[in-house]
């Protein structure tokens, strides 16, 4: 059974199918640059060129990963998000009662609390550290790194490299550079692949592997809705991701600048998280682009949806459900005459028919909503979505004449704490954050 994009909502309210017309037409010169990016192989999210070195080189790596119970992974933004979203989708054994390993951590932020809980639990001769950055200069990841390291050394001396692998650029980077000078396994993570392009690459599928999340079935996923692109880039006008990028520049060029994340597929929620930085770090540029809103069902209707369904008429909404959803046990013939409509009805049909009436509810109340329907939801599935939504960006942001690779907004913020912790060369930022910090507070108490 294929996945579908079902249009019959999409182009409502403020929105009509000519309003896309003026963006269609630019498939052909898309497609041209497609062509030329996809053979100058700076596209390689899509043309995975990375796989068969992949397939050859983490596999050995494997045993001796999975001897460990924990793995620990240093990492932040594309270089986290994509293994969090496979582990709560494939392998989320961990939040729930009974369960014997193995363990992932990912520590994607800085707080000194949370990782003093993780190194004084953890036991270093069981855990795999696995260092993920793309740079190999990220303050964040670094940062941890050194902490990580003195902590292996502390334990184990000099065999500390058999407990660490780094992730990272083939040929640059101080990561790159650490896993020469102390003899570290590494895995590469190829030229042209940022970040939040990266969750199909040894970024997300190691920490997939060693929790045994099938991750040549996510390949395989994502294999199946690039090839066309990648292999007849003239057919571009035809493909999903462009009806799909289409659909998401119309909305914000009719000040729909927001867009819903709704994942009706519980267990892949934390793909919404994923999708938010895509989508943001991507597009968020010259003062334009739509603001992704992750939204889980059914949870978030008790929550966040009020604002979806009677605040602002600026949003836009995916809506993603999967036909595979397990039904689960079924009501007794003994509920109360009050819910007797219940009765031997499996659990699952409440998620089905509240994704039906919320989606409904979403369009009656000016929401342009493009239905997302997966065949299932296993490891290939997930991958053909990862893969349609990367693509879907990366269209969107020609449309939007931007560049959806780069995130320079970001820089900023980067330099000036760099400039506060000290960091040498930052004298204009230094100069700056003075500035700043002299305006006279005005502060109030509560
Ligand atoms: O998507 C991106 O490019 C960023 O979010 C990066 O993943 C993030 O900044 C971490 O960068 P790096 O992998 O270089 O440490």
């Amino acid at each position: 059974m294929p996945h579908t994009l079902e249009w019959s909502r999409a182009y409502t309210h403020r929105l009509s199918p000519s309003d896309a017309e003026h963006l269609k037409v630019k498939a052909v010169s898309l497609a041209k640059r497609l062509a030329k990016e996809t053979s100058a192989g700076e596209l390689p999210f899509l043309t995975m060129p990375y796989r068969s070195r992949l397939e050859k080189e983490m596999p050995p790596l494997l045993p001796r990963v999975r001897a460990c119970k924990h793995m620990l992974v240093l990492g932040i933004g594309g270089s986290a998000l994509g293994a969090r979203a496979m582990q709560q989708a494939f392998a989320s054994g961990q939040d729930g009662p009974g369960h014997a390993g193995p363990w992932l951590w990912i520590a994607d932020n800085v707080c000194a609390e949370r990782f003093e809980a993780l190194l004084s639990k953890l036991n270093p001769a069981d855990t795999m550290v696995v260092c993920i950055s793309k740079s190999g200069g990220t303050i964040e990841t670094l940062s941890q790194y050194f902490l990580v390291r003195a902590w292996l050394q502390a334990s184990m001396g000099e065999a500390w490299p058999e407990h660490m692998i780094v992730v990272t650029d083939i040929a640059k980077g101080y990561l790159r550079e650490e896993a020469g000078r102390h003899n570290l396994a590494s895995l590469d993570v190829p030229d042209y692949l940022g970040g939040r392009y990266s969750a199909l690459s040894a970024v997300g599928l190691l920490p997939a592997a060693f929790l045994g999340i099938d991750w040549q079935a996510l390949l395989d996923g994502a294999a199946s809705v690039a090839q066309p692109l990648a292999q007849t880039p003239e057919s571009l006008a035809d493909h999903p991701s462009f009806a799909l990028a289409c659909w998401a520049r119309a909305l914000e060029e009719h000040a729909y600048n927001q867009l819903i994340f709704f994942c009706y597929i519980p267990q892949w929620a934390a793909y919404g998280d994923w999708f938010a930085q895509l989508w943001a770090e991507s597009l968020g540029k010259e003062g334009q682009g739509t603001q992704p809103v992750p939204a889980t069902g059914v949870t978030d209707q008790h929550s966040i949806n009020q604002m979806f369904l009677s605040g602002p008429r600026n949003k836009g909404c995916l809506f993603l459900t999967s036909d595979g959803q397990d039904p689960g046990r079924s009501f007794g013939m003994d509920l109360p005459d009050k819910w007797s409509w219940l009765k031997g009805k499996p659990f699952g049909s409440l998620l089905e028919a509240e994704a039906v009436g919320t989606r409904m509810a979403l369009c009656k109340n000016g929401v342009p909503l493009l239905h997302v329907r997966m065949a299932d939801n296993g490891p290939q599935a997930a991958g053909a979505l990862m893969m349609l939504l990367e693509a879907a960006t990366v269209f969107t942001g020609w449309l939007m004449d931007i560049n959806p690779l780069d995130q320079p907004a970001v820089e900023l913020g980067k330099r000036l704490a760099n400039a506060r912790l000290g960091a040498q060369g930052y004298t204009q930022e230094e100069k700056d954050l003075a500035d700043y910090l002299a305006v006279p507070k005005e502060e109030q108490t509560f």
